[in-house]
């Protein structure tokens, strides 16, 4: 007999984490599947361009959440996702990732009966400070089936007492969605409209409330920013928190007075990949952006005090440097002096995890 699946979608990071996955479940007997998507991140450059870049369907369902404080946004997204599952009682709720919408969609889900398939589970970055820390313990600890992307996901799980047949190490479902698109984004032209040669370029995003939304670290990064841009070009696509807290904290005119720092609005995924594939280096604090440097083997430095994805570091080309503005700009430098670190990919991330994933829904469920 089918049974019916729902994968949740809110924020940018999710739409190329299910991609794969539904992809896969579309092609079988088993499933009938149905696309949420709660809409936390609701801007066309945020939202509707992934649906385009991946050739993903319209969402069943748009539950338009918006903005808001962590307890207003998770509260909406809460009961707008109680009244979906009450109309279409699917068998089973997969989340993916670590944002607002995951650990509401699966709150909702496990006190309704529901398993949760929680893909990119175990991930652990230990600064409960950070919002996304608070709903990967939380979902995990009430989700049925835990895939996991890299062993420290594993470890930190059994460290929790959880059961081990629970568990799964299937790869990691972005590194699919990478493989997957990668020919399509080869084919994308953003480096001729950006008057950009390949490896002749920078590329940042910042986004994490921990550098945004304070306003010493935010001008930190700038400077070492401004420092890099004195040797090569900056491409900055610029995410709608970050943009917010510029206006915020009247930093415009200082990026703007940079020469050679280019600010964009957000781009979509296959510009973005194409951006990075061909970037000299990429500044960022944004998970996955750590996890496709380290599949394309492009150097990657991470503004961040830690990371919840430490293969990236132990096997690939990630290196975390913190917030001070000197030790961002000398790894820049050292980079721009042919000493960057080099990579290799970590162990199943090799464009086949969501293969796995729904072999074991097949199994399980
Ligand atoms: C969210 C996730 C974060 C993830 C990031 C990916 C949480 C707690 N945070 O952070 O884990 O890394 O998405 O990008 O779930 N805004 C817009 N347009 C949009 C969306 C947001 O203008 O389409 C603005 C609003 O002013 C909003 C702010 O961005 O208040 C923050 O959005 P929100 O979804 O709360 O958090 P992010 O910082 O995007
Ligand atoms: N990304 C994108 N356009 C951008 C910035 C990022 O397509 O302008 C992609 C990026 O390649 C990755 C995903 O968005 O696939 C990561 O999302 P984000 O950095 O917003 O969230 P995080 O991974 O930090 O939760």
């Amino acid at each position: 007999m089918m049974k019916k699946i729902v994968l949740v979608v809110g924020a940018r990071p999710n739409f190329m984490k299910i991609a794969p996955i539904y992809r896969l479940l579309r092609n079988t007997d088993n499933w009938h599947t149905l696309i949420i998507h709660t809409g936390q991140h609701y801007d066309e450059r945020m939202s509707k361009i992934f649906f385009n870049d991946l050739s993903l369907p319209r969402p069943d369902l748009f539950l338009g959440v918006g903005s808001g404080s962590h307890g207003k946004q998770t509260a909406a997204v809460m009961t707008a996702f109680e009244q979906a599952l009450e109309r279409d009682r699917p068998d089973v709720v997969l989340v993916v990732g670590d944002v607002n919408s995951t650990l509401a969609a699966s709150l909702v889900a496990v006190k309704m009966g529901i398993p949760v398939v929680h893909v990119e589970a175990g991930l652990r970055s230990g600064d409960r400070n950070m919002p996304e820390e608070i709903n990967r313990i939380l979902t995990d600890s009430i989700a049925d089936q835990l895939f996991v992307t890299e062993e420290s996901g594993r470890m930190h799980l059994l460290n929790e007492g959880i059961d081990p047949d629970r568990i799964h190490m299937v790869g990691n479902v972005m590194i699919d969605s990478l493989h997957y698109y990668r020919p399509k984004a080869e084919a994308a032209v953003i480096l001729e409209e950006l008057n950009l040669i390949s490896g002749e370029y920078a590329l940042v995003t910042l986004h994490r409330p921990s550098n945004v939304d304070q306003p010493t670290v935010f001008a930190g990064i700038l400077e070492a920013l401004a420092e890099i841009q004195n040797h090569l070009p900056v491409i900055f696509p610029i995410h709608p928190r970050t943009r917010k807290m510029i206006g915020t904290f009247r930093l415009g005119e200082r990026i703007t007075g940079f020469a050679h720092i280019r600010l964009l609005e957000p781009v979509g995924y296959l510009d973005f990949m194409k951006l990075m594939m061909h970037a000299k280096m990429v500044l960022t604090d944004s998970g996955g952006i750590q996890e496709e440097t380290t599949a394309l083997g492009i150097p990657c430095i991470t503004i961040r005090e830690n990371t919840e994805r430490p293969s990236t570091i132990e096997f690939g080309t990630n290196e975390l440097v913190g917030t001070d503005p000197v030790k961002i700009s000398e790894a820049g430098l050292r980079i721009l002096n042919g000493r960057a670190k080099h990579g290799t990919v970590p162990p199943l991330w090799d464009g086949h995890a969501a293969e796995r994933i729904v072999d074991k829904l097949n199994d399980v469920y």
